[in-house]
């Protein structure tokens, strides 16, 4: 009986540790470390510690209590110390009339919130360079953050190594890996939307498209007016090559570089699932596993070219076969810069092996041409724990968890993903925001998503549409899908509609 209880105890003692050691790096909660008053004030924990984890490459989500009448939870895009407070911005909002519909005319929301209480926000309509509103207020936030493992890479303004190894760069970047990285003059840190390496892999170079232009005011950053996108690709040499154009037309505002002391951050929280040749057929993985993460509500990247990773904005399910509509990759005329005319390099990706793209300059209706391709392609899934914890019919009617157990995540500031299933396709989201209403529903807005439609003669693909639209969504918990069309690049609505699907909702505490 003493062998056998030791025995157990020593098997415990295995796993426990096993999983610590998975836990501290891909098992870590979203953790309030901050929480601000309107005025400033600290009504929970240290300034310090949220500047501290900032500065150490720490992901953030702002929970925000007064934005509706249940809260509203964002996702952060990139966050900048200024003397001794953190800004943050958060751009993926178009304007609603409810928690679950947009407005007729909606517009840009953009909000730069900061830990004095400050929030600062500029609206743009959408598809043109026309203001609708900038204006400052000050609200209650809650900041919410994962810790990343201490830097992989370190060095100064010229490059030279402070500590670790550019390799391990890239051979995060190879196996999937979120990277970040905190730029410790501007102090300022932000995650890649896609990493690419150097064909002699002694160097990776990563873009980072979402952040509107700011300036300093006071203890706080604001929007200047009259804004631009501050696109930057950062390299492990130290250079940063910046692009700046108008929000809203095709209008450059100028290109600079810089060489910045960095510290690059990845996370290891990713598994390989599927590698398959130009014609679609398996190389290693298994399509199973990775159509079966999909649908269990995992990220997802995707590595092309044998040099390229990139998470997709929209996940398509067709015929069993995965299709990632990659829209967070901008034209680059060496690893290192942008060209000089900057234009969207839009893909959808097929486990087929058919890459389709369509290269749109950046602010106007202005379509370039576009290729399709038969290509090799690696599929990574992320590990972290996905806990599904509501279905809901597409009438509202729960058919699993409850929508009590969604709210208590966002009200922890858990990462919310979701799958609405059609008739004879599903797609995949993350959402932007969220909003919970009085009467304990919620909405869920994803931004980033361009029309497609199925490819003709496939019944597994989906590619881009002649004449593509933005596709804003609302997905709320009721089933009810409000959808928000406007042509790419134009001030041109193409409907506001919406319909009813069932919903699989995701959480990653
Ligand atoms: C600031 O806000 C907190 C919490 O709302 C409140 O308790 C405190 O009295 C306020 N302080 C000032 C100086 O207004
Ligand atoms: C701007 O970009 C062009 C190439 O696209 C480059 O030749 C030029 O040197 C850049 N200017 C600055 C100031 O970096």
């Amino acid at each position: 009986m003493g062998w056998l209880y030791i025995l157990c105890l020593f098997n415990v003692i295995l796993v426990t540790q096993a999983q610590s050691g998975r836990s501290l790096a891909c098992h870590q909660r979203w953790t309030l470390i901050f929480a601000n008053s309107a005025n400033g004030t600290t009504v929970y924990g240290e300034k310090d510690e949220l500047i501290k984890a900032t500065l150490s490459g720490a992901d953030v989500r702002i929970f925000i209590p007064s934005w509706g009448p249940g809260g509203y939870l964002t996702s952060i895009q990139n966050t900048q110390t200024i003397r001794n407070n953190v800004c943050a911005q958060a751009l993926f909002h178009v304007s609603k009339a409810a928690y679950d519909t947009f407005q007729e005319v909606p517009y840009f929301w953009f909000v730069n919130l900061c830990s004095t209480g400050h929030v600062h926000m500029a609206r743009y309509f959408i598809g043109n360079h026309v203001s609708a509103g900038i204006n400052g207020d000050y609200v209650d936030m809650q900041w919410y953050i994962r810790q990343y493992p201490d830097p992989v890479y370190s060095h100064t303004q010229d490059g030279t190594v402070i500590s670790g190894n550019v390799r391990d760069v890239i051979y995060a970047t190879e196996a999937g890996a979120d990277i970040r990285i905190v730029d410790r003059q501007l102090g300022y840190g932000v995650r890649m939307d896609n990493m690419e390496v150097s064909y002699d892999r002694t160097v990776a170079a990563g873009q980072s498209l979402w952040h509107v232009s700011e300036r300093m005011n006071g203890p706080n950053l604001e929007f200047q007016g009259d804004d631009y996108w501050w696109f930057s690709v950062w390299s492990t040499d130290g250079t940063v090559d910046i692009s700046r154009w108008n929000v809203g037309e095709h209008v450059k505002r100028g290109n600079s570089s810089m060489q910045q002391s960095m510290n690059w951050y990845a996370d290891s929280c990713w598994q390989m699932a599927y590698k398959h040749d130009a014609d679609g057929l398996l190389e290693d993985g298994s399509l199973e596993l990775l159509r079966l993460a999909v649908e269990t509500g995992h990220r997802v990247k995707v590595l092309i070219d044998g040099a390229i990773t990139v998470e997709p904005d929209q996940i398509n399910v067709r015929g069993g076969h995965i299709n990632a509509e990659i829209l967070s990759l901008a034209s680059k005329q060496d690893l290192k810069t942008f060209t000089d005319d900057v234009f969207w390099d839009w893909r959808v990706l097929a486990t087929t092996g058919t890459e389709t793209s369509e290269y749109f300059n950046v602010g106007e209706y202005f379509n370039r041409g576009n290729t399709i391709k038969k290509k090799p392609m690696t599929w990574f899934i992320d590990t972290r724990t996905w806990n599904r914890v509501l279905v809901n019919e597409k009438d509202g009617t729960v058919l699993a968890g409850s929508k009590q157990q969604l709210i208590d995540a966002i009200l922890l500031g858990a990462e919310v993903r979701y799958k609405l299933t059609f008739t004879s396709n599903a797609i995949t989201h993350q959402a932007d925001n969220l909003e919970i209403s009085a009467d304990g529903n919620v909405g869920a807005m994803h931004v980033r998503s361009v029309s497609l439609k199925f490819t003709p003669g496939s019944a597994y693909e989906v590619t881009f549409q002649n004449s593509p639209y933005w596709w804003f969504t609302i997905v709320s918990t009721t089933g009810k899908v409000d959808i928000s069309r406007w042509t790419v690049g134009e001030h041109v609505n193409r409907r506001h509609t919406h319909l009813f699907v069932k919903v699989e909702w995701f959480v990653s505490f």
